[in-house]
């Protein structure tokens, strides 16, 4: 031992000497590094428990990438072009859903007490979420990948589907809703939308319930379903669709906001909003034509129209299509209108 007194100060420091010091400051060490080991593998076993407990005790419903392509070629598919709920077999159901800045389509899926549906569902745009409040459904979709998964819904009722992950100013209102209906009242339903649509079909105004639909799938998210739109983002269309009608150049102005959207701050009935609206040139003539013709028959649009006004054809919609036109342009074609 040396008097050398930093050497007392050393807590590490043994009186038998230097050597005898390392081997217990190195043991003492060790010990404490197996704890920290031993505490991590713990932690991570924790976990893996977990996980087994859940698999065993709530079941699995992984989602798998299915599929990987451009967004356009999975939307050309059928299933993706009308998304819907089919009856494959009797209690097997295939639901596919397009999620889009912010809304779901169908905006409702509806199936019967017990139906096992295998859902396939993408993205349009950007990365969604599809949860199912009350279910441990809780998916991704992305833009190019279909994600699938199968579940039974057992409990009649309605379950709330939310966008959770975030995907812009209305990831907020991004929502649909799934209803679980008892078998009897749900074959009741298949039978009286199949009537009205043949009602429709037969006094010539199917564009009525394909125009709703159209409506409902693309158009609730931002104008909502009362028309009345989100205050300082998207204007209503009650009563304002008639007035972009009725302005000079304004019939073709309305469709061409279909198919070509529209950026910028605008002024509507003495209101500010600042949206963004996409161009919805995806879809079809017939498409555009009816959900027109529908906002301009809906929320007492139908009490403002001109007396001569004809109702939008897909023909007229086709003739518009391939313009030079893009959501800037349509913002100076609307300075041109002289609205009010
Ligand atoms: Cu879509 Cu958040």
């Amino acid at each position: 031992m040396t008097n050398d007194p930093n050497e007392h100060n050393d807590p590490n420091t043994h009186p038998h000497g230097h050597n005898i010091d390392h081997d217990e400051a190195h043991a003492e060490i060790t010990k404490w590094e197996r704890r920290w080991l031993s505490l991590s593998a713990l932690i991570s076993l924790t976990f893996v428990a977990f996980i087994a407990y859940s698999l065993v005790v709530e079941g699995a419903h992984i989602a798998q990438g299915t599929e990987r392509a451009t967004p356009a070629q999975l939307l050309s598919q059928d299933m993706f072009v009308q998304p819907s709920v089919t009856e494959l077999s009797p209690g097997n159901f295939q639901v596919s859903v397009v999620a889009q800045a912010y809304s779901f389509n169908p905006p409702e899926i509806r199936l019967p007490e017990g139906a096992t549906a295998t859902f396939f569902l993408t993205s349009r745009d950007v990365l969604h979420g599809f949860q199912i409040e009350n279910t441990n459904v809780n998916v991704e979709l992305i833009p190019g990948e279909v994600s699938s998964f199968q579940y039974t819904f057992d409990r009649p009722g309605e379950y709330r589907v939310v966008c959770n992950e975030f995907c812009g100013v209305g990831h907020h209102n991004m929502m649909s809703r799934l209803v679980v209906v008892e078998a009897d009242e749900y074959e009741e339903e298949v039978l009286l939308a199949q009537q009205r649509l043949e009602q429709a079909q037969a006094s010539n105004e199917a564009w009525r319930v394909s125009g709703e639909a159209v409506y409902a799938s693309n158009c609730t998210g931002c104008h909502q379903a009362n028309g009345q739109g989100i205050a300082g983002a998207f204007p209503p269309l009650a009563e304002h669709a008639v007035n972009l009608l009725r302005a000079d150049g304004g019939r073709d102005y309305l469709a061409n906001l279909q198919l070509y959207g529209l950026q910028g701050p605008i002024e509507v009935l003495g209101a500010t909003y600042n949206g963004n609206m996409p161009a919805w040139k995806q879809l079809s003539d017939d498409d555009i034509a009816d959900v027109l013709n529908y906002v301009l028959h809906t929320w007492g649009n139908d009490e403002l129209l001109p007396d001569d006004f004809e109702l939008y054809s897909p023909d007229e919609i086709a003739a518009l299509r391939d313009q030079d036109l893009d959501a800037d342009a349509m913002y100076a074609r609307r300075q041109q209108l002289g609205l009010d």
